[in-house]
C-alpha cells in the first residue's frame, strides 16, 4: 500500500481535510483544516479550544493530573463540536492528526489514544505531529501568500525557546535555543515574583509594563546578549528579578511596574538579538515565529521593525493561534505528512526538534 505521504508527493492526493487534535498541556482542542499544497494557505474550518486553566489558578501552575482528567471528559465533545462547526462527517475526512509530544504525558495520552482509536474505527490514516512544528506551521494559516523556504523558524513558548532552520517542511535543523528556562517560563516565574500573578504571567507583565509612562534605562541583565552565539539563558534574569523583588525599593506598585517593564524589554532584547544573529549566519528567505510569547505586543512590534530593516518577509500567527490549538497541529500534519501506524504510535513527552 502506498503511504499517504507518497500519494501526496506524487500529486495523487491534493486537497486534504484533516481532523486534528491537540492535548499537550491544559488545552483540549480539535480542528478541521483543509490543505491544498505546501505553497498555498491552509484553511481552518473549525478550531475548538477549551482550557482547564482556571482550575490551576490556586496552585499557580498547571497540575498535570487535573489537566488530564479534564481532557478525558472534554475530548469527545470537543471533537464532535469541531466536526459539527466544520459541517463535515467522519467519512469525508482524509486523515486524523494528533500532537504526540512534547508535553505532559497524561494529557498527551488523552489526545493520542483517542486519535488512534478514531483512525482505526474510521479507517483513516493517522498523522503524528511534533507540537513544536505546529507552532511554526501555524504560519501557513494565512490570508496572504504563505512562507517560502529556506525559512528561519523560532518557537517561543512556556516550555521552549528554539531557533530552527528549515530548508523544506521536513528538512530542518535546530540551530540554537535556551540552555535553561524558556522565555515564557521566565515571564511566568517573574510575574509570580513581582506581582504574585497566576499562570500565565506573560500577559500580566505586559499589561503592567504598558502602564509605565517614564521609561527607565535598562537595569536588568540581558544574558548572553553580546556573545555572538545562538544560545540563550533566562535563569539569571529570573534570579536578578528575584533579588530585586525582595528589596524594599520594589515594594510599591509603581516600582513593580518598572520591574515588569524592564523584564519585558530584557526578554525581547535577547530574542531579537539572537534572531538577528541567526539571520546573518543563515540567510533565510523569511522569518517564522510561533508560540504563546509571540502574543506579546512589544515582541511583535520589534520583530516587524527588524524584518523591515532586513527586508525579510515576517510571519507570525494571528493572536488566536499563538497559544496551543489544534488548527496548528492540522497545518503541521498537512505540511509534514508523518503517516504512522496507529498500533505503534506512542506519546513522547520529551520530543524536541
Ligand atoms: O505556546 P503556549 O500557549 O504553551 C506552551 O506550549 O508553552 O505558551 C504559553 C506561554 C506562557 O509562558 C505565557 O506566559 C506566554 O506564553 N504568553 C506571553 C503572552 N501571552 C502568553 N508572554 C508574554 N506576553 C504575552 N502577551
Ligand atoms: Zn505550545
Amino acid at each position: 500500500m502506498r503511504s499517504i505521504k507518497t500519494l501526496y508527493f506524487q500529486g495523487i492526493i491534493q486537497i486534504m481535510k484533516i481532523l486534528a487534535i491537540e492535548t499537550s498541556c491544559d488545552e483540549t482542542s480539535a480542528a478541521v483544516v483543509v490543505g491544498e499544497s505546501i505553497h498555498a494557505p491552509i484553511f481552518v474550518l473549525s478550531n475548538v479550544i477549551i482550557s482547564s486553566l482556571e482550575l490551576h489558578i490556586k496552585t499557580g501552575g498547571v497540575v498535570p493530573e487535573v489537566a488530564a482528567r479534564e481532557q478525558q471528559i472534554a475530548i469527545i465533545p470537543v471533537i464532535k463540536e469541531a466536526l459539527a462547526k466544520a459541517n463535515i462527517s467522519p467519512a469525508e475526512l482524509d486523515a486524523i492528526a494528533v500532537a504526540y509530544g512534547p508535553g505532559l504525558v497524561g494529557s498527551l495520552l488523552v489526545g493520542v489514544e483517542t486519535a488512534k482509536a478514531m483512525s482505526l474505527a474510521w479507517k483513516k490514516p493517522l498523522l503524528a505531529v511534533n507540537h513544536l512544528l505546529g507552532h511554526v506551521f501555524s504560519n501557513w494559516i494565512t490570508k496572504n501568500n504563505p512562507p517560502t523556504f529556506p525559512a528561519l523558524g523560532m518557537v517561543v513558548s512556556g516550555g521552549h525557546t528554539d531557533l530552527v532552520m528549515f530548508s523544506s517542511p521536513t528538512n530542518y535543523a535546530w540551530i540554537g535555543g535556551t540552555r535553561d528556562d524558556a522565555a515564557g517560563e521566565c515571564f511566568d516565574k517573574c510575574a509570580r515574583l513581582i506581582l504574585n500573578a497566576p499562570y500565565p504571567g506573560g500577559p500580566i507583565i505586559s499589561r503592567e509594563a504598558r502602564l509605565v509612562s517614564n521609561h527607565p534605562k535598562p537595569f536588568l541583565p540581558r544574558p548572553m546578549l553580546h556573545d555572538g552565539t545562538l544560545e540563550m539563558s533566562f535563569s539569571g534574569l529570573k534570579t536578578a528579578v528575584l533579588n530585586l523583588s525582595k528589596s524594599p525599593n520594589y515594594s510599591s506598585l509603581n516600582s513593580k511596574r518598572l520591574l515588569a517593564f524592564d523584564l519585558e524589554r530584557a526578554i525581547v532584547d535577547v530574542l531579537l538579538k539572537k534572531i538577528t544573529t541567526a539571520l546573518l549566519l543563515h540567510n533565510p528567505m523569511c522569518l517564522l515565529v510561533g508560540g504563546g510569547v509571540v502574543a506579546n505586543e512589544v515582541f511583535r512590534e520589534k520583530l516587524s521593525i527588524l524584518a523591515n530593516e532586513y527586508n525579510l518577509p515576517l510571519f507570525y500567527p494571528d493572536l488566536s493561534l499563538c497559544g496551543d490549538n489544534a488548527a496548528m497541529i492540522g497545518a503541521a500534519a498537512f505540511m509534514t505528512h508523518n503517516h504512522v501506524n496507529p498500533l505503534e504510535l506512542v506519546v513522547n513527552p520529551g520530543l524536541a526538534f
